[in-house]
């Protein structure tokens, strides 16, 4: 019997295991204009924390009892619309379930069956790696020869922007946590530097690693690594706030170090990101792609077999216990 993650109740931080239920998916019947999906992979995210939360987000909080909102990977096995058939693999948000049956506008983009893994279409190839590359090429804009700085380095979005700020020229700077992800960052995705910002002498190593000041600061993380950053930003420099993984909630507001004075002094601009805001995909999974092909970017995805694993994938993340892109992979 297919089965499916259903949010049971309302985490206070971040969303536990307890948080979510398994419950079985009785059959359902296709209208028409949708399609069954019979999911293969499914993504996990940082952002799922927010999704959950009733707090402000740039989308609406997903309602206690339903499916556990999720971008998935799998083929359609029964079509009742005219633009997907049966048989076609797709990525779309098909949620947390074996068996989605979904509009066509659930679909983000089909799946080539060709050299690389349908798996990629939520990592690297989706999500984390086209948010990487629109939000450091759109906003951040590294020149050859400047400094780039990005926190969860070692992650699936951190991975793939140290990589193409590579690709474009500047020096980078990795910031993550364990001795084995700094090693990963300077050997497998080619970060001149990396940090562990668990570590004592943290701040001081960035003062020394960054004399000549940061052009671009990638943020994923806000709070303590961001206010050790800020301090070293170049005149004309450019941060992306792209997720604020370090802020256990939002509710109450927590108060931290004013940036106001470093942007000032530093000339400095500070955007937010949300890929949502940017669908228009192909055009980077074609260049993204064609760098994996040319083995110019690596990426690491670390599987968790089987449904059961959906509850406490998510408060995983935020142990930082994950390796590369976190995929929930279905038999
Ligand atoms: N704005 C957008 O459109 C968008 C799209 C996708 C992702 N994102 C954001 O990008 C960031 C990375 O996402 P991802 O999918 O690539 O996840 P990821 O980096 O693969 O996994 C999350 C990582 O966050 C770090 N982390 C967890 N708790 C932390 C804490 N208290 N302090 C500092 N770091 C902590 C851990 O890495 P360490 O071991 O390095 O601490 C963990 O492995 C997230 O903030 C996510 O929300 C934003």
């Amino acid at each position: 019997m297919p089965r499916a993650v259903i949010l049971a109740s309302r985490p206070t931080g971040v969303v536990q295991a307890e948080n979510f239920e398994i419950v079985d998916q009785p059959y359902q019947p296709l209208q028409s204009g949708e399609i069954r999906v019979i999911n293969e992979y499914l993504s996990v995210e940082p952002a799922m924390r927010g999704w959950i939360a009733d707090t402000h987000n740039y989308s609406g909080s997903i309602p206690l009892g339903s499916v556990m909102r999720a971008i998935g990977v799998g083929t359609v096995v029964e079509s009742r619309d005219s633009t997907y058939h049966e048989g076609e693999r797709l990525c779309g948000w098909f949620g947390w379930q074996h068996e989605a049956v979904v509009k066509a506008d659930a679909v983000i983009r089909r799946v080539a069956r060709d050299d690389l893994s349908p798996s990629l279409a939520l990592g690297i190839l989706g999500i984390n790696g086209v948010t990487a590359f629109l939000a450091l090429t759109g906003i951040g804009n590294p020149q050859p020869g400047e400094t780039v700085v990005v926190s969860t380095a070692a992650g699936a979005v951190g991975s793939a922007v140290g990589q193409i700020a590579t690709i474009l020229g500047a020096r980078t700077l990795g910031i993550t946590s364990g001795p084995v992800k700094v090693r990963q960052c300077i050997d497998l995705f080619k970060y001149q530097n990396a940090l562990d910002y668990k570590t004592s002498d943290f701040k001081d190593r960035i003062a020394e690693i960054c004399r000549q000041g940061i052009d671009v600061y990638y943020d994923n993380t806000s709070g303590r690594i961001t206010d050790s950053v800020l301090p070293h930003l170049a005149v004309g420099s450019r941060i992306i706030v792209c997720g604020t993984a370090s802020i256990p909630q939002w509710a109450p507001w927590p108060q931290g170090p004013r940036v106001e004075r470093h942007l000032l002094v530093k000339r400095a601009r500070m955007e937010g990101f949300v890929i949502f805001d940017h669908m228009e995909w192909q055009s980077a999974i074609d260049q993204l792609s064609a760098w994996i092909r040319q083995g110019k970017l690596q990426y690491v995805e670390e599987f968790l077999d089987g449904i059961e694993s959906c509850p406490d994938a998510i408060a995983g993340l935020y142990r930082g216990e994950n390796h590369g892109k976190r995929i929930i992979r279905l038999s």
